[in-house]
């Protein structure tokens, strides 16, 4: 995989782990995983088909291009909408050699008709494909060389009953705690050639929303400010400033995230308020509200989600410095 995904600045390129080794925390997944690739290499073997799961920026892509290199074998890359047709994913799949891995993004956007030919394909390595059109068309059968799925995305829940249970080895992967984010700044750091102390590491990671690649990004805007506004030692008062001029607070919010619980507070009277309204108050795609922003603030306690809609939170009041509605005056959880 040589391309940039067109999304990452061409840093993010350099800074993405290539090897297991460096790759950093989630701990049991990679001793999982390790095992997985090893016990397959024992045999001789391509390693089972494996689907990630998580939010954006965890390490998905990293390790479906670990798990390739660990077994020196080939990376393919495509994802879920690229694949809008059966004869897509056939075009893809024909060109694996033996032992290759097959990496799909976004899995679970999928095609049906694209996941029934895929069923074959993962199971018994045949691909069944329709040639000629109308009375002329025949089905027919080729077989392939083993291969290994590895399939990404960020909703699970989405993902067919069908095509999870294909996967010998479904992962989720959780947000970084601060010490392994600190180590992932360390790292980054030294890639980039950038002197980071260890209080300027803390003050990054603390604000990275347990998140790899907004830790990287974080970094690589502090190191920006350093270099202008001081003498390129990124300490934690220096990140301090940076991360000030660059909106994000110190429970790692950043305009956006501010912008939803500002949103449910004072449009919504506190929520609830449903997806699509809250997006729109903001400016963005619900499904990026939902894949990107609401997970973390979800799990840190700033939103909860009921069956009527989102609501803020007391811990999101006194987060946007602003009174808590009593509880007694109505739904407010704590
Ligand atoms: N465990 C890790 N150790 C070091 N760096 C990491 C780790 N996980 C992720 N990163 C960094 O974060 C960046 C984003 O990771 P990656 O692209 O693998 O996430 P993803 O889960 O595929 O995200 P998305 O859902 O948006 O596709 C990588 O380029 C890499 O620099
Ligand atoms: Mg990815």
């Amino acid at each position: 995989m040589k391309e940039p995904l067109p999304e990452e600045e061409p840093e993010e390129m350099t800074l993405r782990p290539r090897h297991m080794d460096d790759f950093i925390g989630q701990d049991e997944l990679k001793e999982r995983l390790t095992i997985l690739i090893e016990a397959a290499r024992q045999r001789g073997e391509s390693v089972d088909h494996v689907l990630f799961s998580g939010p954006p920026g965890l390490g998905k892509t990293s390790l479906a291009g670990i798990l390739a290199v660990e077994m020196g074998a080939h990376f393919q890359a495509t994802s879920g909408p690229a694949l809008e047709r059966p004869g897509d994913l056939a075009a893809v799949i024909t060109n694996l050699e033996r032992g290759d891995v097959l990496f799909i993004d976004e899995i679970h956007r999928l095609p049906r008709q694209v996941e029934e030919v895929l069923y074959p394909a993962m199971e018994d390595f045949q691909l069944d494909i329709v040639v000629g059109k109308g009375p002329a068309a025949r089905s027919i059968r080729l077989d392939l060389p083993p291969f290994t799925l590895v399939g990404a995305t960020t909703r699970v829940g989405r993902v067919a009953p069908p095509l999870r249970d294909r996967f010998g080895y479904v992962a989720r992967l959780d947000y970084y705690n601060t010490a392994d984010l600190g180590r992932i700044v360390t790292r980054s750091a030294a890639i980039l050639d950038v002197e980071v102390t260890a209080d300027g590491a803390d003050t990054v990671s603390l604000r990275s929303r347990g998140t790899p690649r907004i830790a990287n990004r974080l970094l690589r805007r502090v190191r920006d400010f350093a270099a202008v506004r001081s003498d390129g030692v990124v300490d934690g008062e220096t990140a301090l400033k940076a991360l000030e001029v660059f909106e994000v607070d110190e429970a790692g919010l950043d305009k956006v995230d501010r912008a939803i619980l500002d949103a449910i507070i004072v449009k919504f009277a506190g929520g609830p308020v449903g997806l699509s309204t809250l997006a729109i108050a903001v400016g963005e795609e619900p499904e990026t509200v939902e894949d990107a922003y609401e997970p973390f603030l979800l799990q840190e306690g700033f939103i909860q989600r009921t069956p009527r809609g989102r609501v803020a939170t007391g811990h999101a009041y006194t987060h946007m410095g602003l009174e808590p509605p009593g509880v007694e005056q109505g739904t407010l959880i704590p």
